[in-house]
Parts: C-alpha cells; structure tokens; sequence
C-alpha cells in the first residue's frame, strides 16, 4: 500500500470562493486524493484557510466585526461548502491556529540560527490617523498619468499605469481617508533565499516529470534578471503571526507580524497537528518527517500559476534552511486559469459564479463533473453556460444517466427488480470485458499521471461502452425469441452499474452513492479483474432505481441563469 500526502493550496478567508478558485486547486486535489484512497492507498489530504494579511483585515473592518470573529465565522462558512461540493479533506485546518503559530516562529528561530536572516531598514508610509504602515495597494491618491481619482498606490485602475504610492498626487490613506501621511523608518527581516539558490536549482532540475507549467515559473524566478532574490517575511500589522525566534522575543520586532505568504505554507505541516490534536488523527510526524517515517511517503500539491513561486522556492527555502529533516514536495499540479464568459472570474467585482450559487442552482456533481473534464490543465479555459449545460447533458444525462435508466426500466419490465437468471457470458460479452479492460487501464495511467482532462475523457468512454453494448446486442429485440439470452445481456449491463459507480466515485462521488444504493450493491473494491467485477450481482439480486440520476439543463434554464449572473454580485 502506497502513501499519499496530497494538499491543495490554502484559499484566502476573505469571502466565498468561486469556481476558478475550485478548479485551480481544491476540487483537482480532491479528485485524486479519491481515486488513490479507491486505490486501497493510505491518503491524508489537507488543506485550511489562509487567514493572515490586510485582506482578511479589511473585509473584517468592511464586516464590521472583529477579524478573529470574522475569520472563524467565514472558516465555518468555507468548510461547510467544502462539504456541500465533495471535498474530502482529512482535515480543514486554519493558518491562524495555535500549532502554526508555534511552527512558524520554529521555522524562524532555526533560519535565523542558521544564518539565513538578516535586518533590512526601509522607509515605507504610515497613516497616523489609522495608526499603521500602509501597504501599497491601501494608499489612494490621484494618478499623475490620467488624473484617475482613486488610482491605488501599486497601480492606476483606470490607465493600468504601474506606480508606486510616491508617484500620486495627493496621497490618502484608502483605509480611513486620511491625508495623514508620512514616510517612517520601519526594520524587516529578510529571508536569503539566494543562498539557497544552487540547492534550489538543483532540486528543480531533477523534478523532470513535472508539468512545464510549474517548472518553467521555477526556472524563470531562478534565473531571470539577477536571478532569485531575498524576500521580506516580515509585516508592520496587528493581526498574522507575532515575529518571535522560537519562544523567544525577538529584539526590534515586538509589533511586527509575519508575513502571510511566510506563514501560509508553513500551515500544510501545522494543519497535520491541528488534525493530530483534534483527536481524528494519529501521527502527524509519520507524514512530514523524514526521520519518522515519511521516507515512504508521497507529497503532490495542488495550486493555480500564481502560487508556484511560493511552492518551488520559497517554501522549500523554508524547509531546507531549517536543516531539519522534513518531507519535500514529490510532484506539484499547477492550473491555469478558468475565466468567465469572456472575461475573469473576480472576486472583488462579484463577476462569476462562487461555490455558494453553484450549489443553489444543481447538486454538487454536476459542476464536479464539468469543471473537472474543462479544467485549465494546458491552457487557461472558459466556462460558458451554453458549455457547461451541454457538459451535464451530453455526458452525464444522456451517456451515463440514460444507459443507468434504459436498462433497469427494461429488467424492471421483463424481469422484475431483480438481475436476471439463466444463461452467461459469451463472445460478444467477453469482448466488452476485453475493451473495458483497455480503457480502464487507461483511465488509471491518465489518473496516476494527473492527466485530469484526459481521465476524465476515458472515463467519459468507459461509460459509453454501456450504450454501444446495448445498442450493438438490444435485449429488447432478443427478448422475443431467446429469453435466456436477453437476460445474459441484461445481467451485464446491469453489472456495469456498480463498476461504473466505483470508477467514478472521483469525479461524481453522490451520483456514485446512488448508484450503489439504487442497485443495492456493496461498496465494491477498484476491480482488478473486470471478469469477477462483471459477475458481482448475482441472479436473483434484488435492486430499486428511482427517478433519474441526473436532470438535463433546459435552453430556458440556461438562459436566465446566464442574465441572472451577468450583473454580478455583492462582493463579500
Ligand atoms: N491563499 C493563497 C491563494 O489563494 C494560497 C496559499 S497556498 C499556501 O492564492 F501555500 F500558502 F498555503
Ligand atoms: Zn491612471
């Protein structure tokens, strides 16, 4: 049995995630962390909020609550759809929680010993009406390019111009609107991550299998311009983790936090305590500790693009600075982006469909499904409504849907709730079991690879065989004049439902549930011989199938969706 530690990048507390944020990391993580446990392999999958920063803050201040009020609430909210959408975490952890303070201010204490800190002075702005250092992107001001009034000191929406908060004219804080503002001398700690540049560059290079998509950010970050730079993991905040060395105070640094991007992975190991500590877990070293018994185990990441420079550099920084034996990353999936009807998906403008909507509108495999077979693996991608609805309906509704509820209405009609008796499998049936055989090794590969869009294809034509078969032998039409025969076909299309339900349990886990339930089937183990598999249900076994499995999107249905989410919603 082979072990897998398998993460999706941690998605910020601010509001509800929508479904670009889905596809890029979760819901992919997801899909394998279920196809390896229905492998019969040792699984922990983890994954948290990301909780620190002046995000969280805001959208606090903006809820007009305290933000660790804000951010337990909204903890609460993301894990309870995280449920509702199928993802099967072992544990949902939270970047602010007491082990990834510890673990942080670890880290820190042994890079420092290390030699691999130092102190940088800089000058940066403070707002004395708000009491505090103004990141870039919270100082407004006029744009000297158009005159924009609300141009943000990192850049000019209107223009796109690129500036820094010196550049703008009259300059206020965006927080308060304070015009109070001064240039004060501020101490952060710089990480050398350019030390670490050979041991980096290295390590990358031996990743050969990765996507070129992660190891091409890589390379690009190591080499380009002056080539890796050191990075400030220090912030002028209240709220994130307090900059200490260890236990110990850290001189200079008393109101300083760390910074959110320092912290944030550093809460993959810290959300592995947090499930240890909650009493679901066992043994957390025994997954991140090579010198406890991760030796054995398999680590993929999850994340979109932009997270990668995080996940090949800095983190693994982090890790080999400490000096201390902990498990690195073995393969990292990373997405491109899912845009929305000809534009992006945004949070900040409302502009999508967040995970909330998606579930008010249809069950939860149904978007899986969907964003699954179009997620943005080699390029971006778009979901449209006209896309998604002919997704639901051409593969779900009428390739799987209807091969499920042609055959059980016909057993029902000739033979009763029952799998028919008499007969067994001849040349026409052993040869679908030989195809089958085929694609499920392919299917498997695809998976093993990661190949998600491809998975999801030869899934697609797994199920397919079930249509092809009936319409190839039609039990309807031997029925009348070779009874037995007909019910040697029924009985194995019957069979194929609850392999089609365990095969599928990754992208569709609640239709899988039905599935089994309908045809009344113990939960079957990943078929290792199609033959065994196809003779599960034996004649005389009884089942009940209800209603269909999936609904097909009417035209009218899509297009009012589509104008109802054209406007947008509230940010939140
Ligand atoms: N919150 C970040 C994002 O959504 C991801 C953080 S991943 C971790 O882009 F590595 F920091 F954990
Ligand atoms: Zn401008």
């Amino acid at each position: 049995m082979a072990r897998h530690l398998i993460t999706s990048a941690i998605p910020y507390i601010n509001g509800i995630k929508h479904l670009g944020n889905l596809i890029g990391s979760q819901l992919p993580a997801d899909l394998y962390a279920r196809y390896q446990r229905a492998r019969g392999n040792e699984v922990l999958f983890l994954c948290a909020t990301d909780e620190h920063g002046t995000p969280a803050e805001l959208a606090a201040l903006a809820a007009n609550v305290p933000v660790v009020e804000y951010c337990r609430e909204m903890h609460k909210v993301q894990s309870e759809l995280a449920d509702a959408f199928g993802l099967s975490f072992d544990f949902f952890g939270r970047s602010s929680s007491p082990q990834n303070h510890k673990l942080t201010q670890h880290f820190a204490g042994r890079l420092h010993a290390a030699g691999l800190i130092y102190e940088v002075t800089e000058s940066q702005i403070y707002s004395v009406t708000d009491n505090r250092f103004l990141p870039d992107r919270y100082i407004a001001g006029i744009c000297p390019a158009c005159g924009y009034e609300r141009a943000r000191g990192d850049q000019c929406e209107n223009c796109t111009k690129q500036l820094n908060p010196t550049d703008l004219i009259n300059p206020r804080s965006a927080i308060s609107g304070s015009t109070d503002i001064a240039m004060r001398e501020t101490k952060h700690l710089y990480l050398r991550q350019s030390a670490l540049k050979e041991q980096l560059d290295q390590w990358i290079d031996e990743q050969t299998d990765w996507p070129i998509l992660t190891t091409s950010i890589a390379k690009k970050w190591l080499h380009d311009g002056n080539g890796l730079q050191d990075r400030g993991i220090t912030r002028d905040l209240d709220w994130g983790i307090p900059v200490k060395r260890g236990a110990k105070a850290w001189p200079g640094m008393e109101d300083k936090v760390f910074y959110v991007w320092f912290d944030a992975p550093i809460e993959y190991i810290a959300c592995a305590q947090e499930w240890v500590d909650s009493g679901e877990g066992e043994n957390w070293k025994r997954w991140w500790r090579l010198d406890e018994g991760a030796d054995d185990v398999r680590y993929t990441q999850f994340m979109g693009k932009d997270n990668v420079p995080f996940h090949t550099l800095s983190f693994p920084a982090t890790l080999i600075g400490s000096g201390e034996p902990w498990k690195r990353v073995d393969y990292i999936k990373s997405f491109n982006y899912l845009n929305y009807d000809g534009g992006q998906f945004s949070t900040s403008e409302g502009r999508g469909v967040f995970m909330d909507q998606a579930l008010a509108l249809l069950p939860a495999d149904n978007w899986r499904w969907w964003l699954l077979s179009n997620c943005p693996e080699n390029s971006d991608s778009e979901f449209t409504w006209e896309s998604f609805q002919t997704g639901v309906n051409k593969d779900l509704a009428d390739v799987l849907g209807n091969f499920v509820s042609r055959i059980t209405k016909f057993c029902q009609s000739k033979f009763g709730n029952k799998i028919p008796d008499g007969g067994s499998y001849g040349p026409v049936e052993n040869e679908v079991i030989s195809e089958l055989a085929l694609r499920l090794a392919n299917y498997e590969a695809a998976m093993e690879g990661l190949e998600i869009r491809k998975s999801a294809q030869e899934l697609r034509a797994i199920w397919a065989v079930g249509n092809e078969y009936l319409q190839k032998v039609a039990p309807w039409v031997t029925i009348r004049d070779n009874p037995t025969q007909a019910a040697v076909q029924v009985r194995l299309a019957l069979n194929l439902i609850p392999l089609y339900a365990i095969l599928s349990e990754p992208f569709i886990p609640n239709a899988s549930k039905m599935l089994l339930s309908a045809m009344k089937a113990p939960t079957p183990t990943w078929p290792i011989d199609l033959d065994t598999a196809l003779k599960a249900l034996k004649p005389g076994h009884v089942f009940e199938v209800n209603g269909p499995l999936f609904s097909k999107i009417s035209d009218e249905q899509r297009d009012l969706w589509q104008e109802q989410f054209a406007g947008g919603r509230e940010s939140t």
